[in-house]
């Protein structure tokens, strides 16, 4: 497993991270199976959320794994807040309350990243800068970042936030290619054409800030896995061809084709199958070709200008 420099941090991690939002109704030995073998794999960052499994994810992960500060050394926890029940919520008082329902279930002092998960309307970043310095001062969060935010809301938290923003965690995957068909169809009247992220990926570029592609094997906003699906024939004959060429499954190739984009994207999976997750590590090996990263975007049923 390739190891990437986090823009803006003091540390390396795996170019493929860990999600767990799917963990909580798993067993103790099967999160400890599926963990272990991301170590094994060379997977040393975990994806978490306040909210997921209402907050079992978080808490079965550290319970499962006997969380202690040898293991903890060798992770980069991060998580997310601001969601609540019915709103969005980046207040001060919930941002440091919410850290600290995570670092209790996370069963540690401190989380290597916290993320704003999705905009609140809202928000007030002066009270998120306040709520940011004090969990830096007082060692409870090392690193922040943000989720599914567009450049603007990203430049106005920036006017306040002292710190750097290290993360955007966006959806993006074969089926999911929003932040790529408008740079590809500049200039064109067709509906590929709309930039609906303010450009994104170009802004996260620019200003180092590591995207994290989230779900990226579902189609929609996470309805199904488009490998070995129906609906799409043409994407799976082409993937599949060029896995049997490379010698790896299907899961591989579609991280593989993520992986290629050069801005170094780190892309969060959220398989809960040991065997499927040592597949997928297989991608951190692959390179796709400029062509065949092409030919697997067409197949997807995008066209070219
Ligand atoms: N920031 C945000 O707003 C946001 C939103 C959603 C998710 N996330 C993060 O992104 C992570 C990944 O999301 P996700 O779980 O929706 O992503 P995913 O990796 O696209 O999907 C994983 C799911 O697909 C299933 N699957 C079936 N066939 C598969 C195959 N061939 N290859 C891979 N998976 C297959 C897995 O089942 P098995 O378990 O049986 O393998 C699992 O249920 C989450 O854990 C979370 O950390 C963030």
């Amino acid at each position: 497993m390739k190891q990437i420099q986090i823009a803006n941090s003091d540390f390396h991690a795996s170019e493929i991270a860990l999600g767990c939002m799917r963990i909580s109704e798993l067993s103790n030995q099967e999160i400890s199976s599926l963990v272990n073998t991301a170590l094994d794999e060379g997977i040393n960052f975990f994806d978490h959320a306040d909210i997921y499994g209402g907050g079992k994810s978080e808490e079965k992960f550290a319970e499962a794994l006997s969380m202690n500060p040898a293991l903890r050394e060798k992770m980069i926890l991060q998580t997310k807040c601001g969601i609540r029940q019915g709103y969005f919520d980046f207040s001060k008082e919930h941002i440091l309350e919410a850290v600290d329902g995570s670092l209790r279930r996370l069963r540690t002092d401190y989380v290597d990243v916290l993320l704003l998960h999705r905009p609140d309307a809202l928000v007030e970043p002066e009270e998120v800068a306040e709520a940011f310095t004090i969990l830096q001062n007082n060692g409870k969060v090392k690193h922040f970042g943000v989720s599914n935010q567009n450049p603007m809301q990203i430049e106005l938290l920036r006017k306040f936030v002292k710190q750097e923003i290290i993360f955007n965690q966006l959806q993006f995957s074969i089926t999911n290619t929003g932040v790529i068909d408008a740079g590809i169809n500049v200039n064109m009247e067709i509906d590929a054409s709309v930039d609906r992220d303010g450009s994104i990926l170009d802004y996260c570029r620019l200003n180092d800030i590591t995207i994290q592609p989230w779900s990226p094997f579902q189609y929609g906003f996470f309805e199904g896995v488009f490998l070995d699906n129906d609906k799409f024939p043409e994407l799976n004959q082409k993937i599949n061809a060029i896995a049997a060429a490379k010698g790896v499954t299907n899961s591989a190739i579609a991280i593989a084709w993520i992986l290629r984009h050069p801005a170094r994207m780190q892309p969060i999976v959220g398989t809960t199958n040991p065997g499927r997750l040592r597949d997928i590590c297989k991608a951190s090996d692959v390179t796709l070709t400029r062509p065949e990263w092409y030919e697997i975007y067409t197949a997807a049923g995008n066209k070219l200008p």
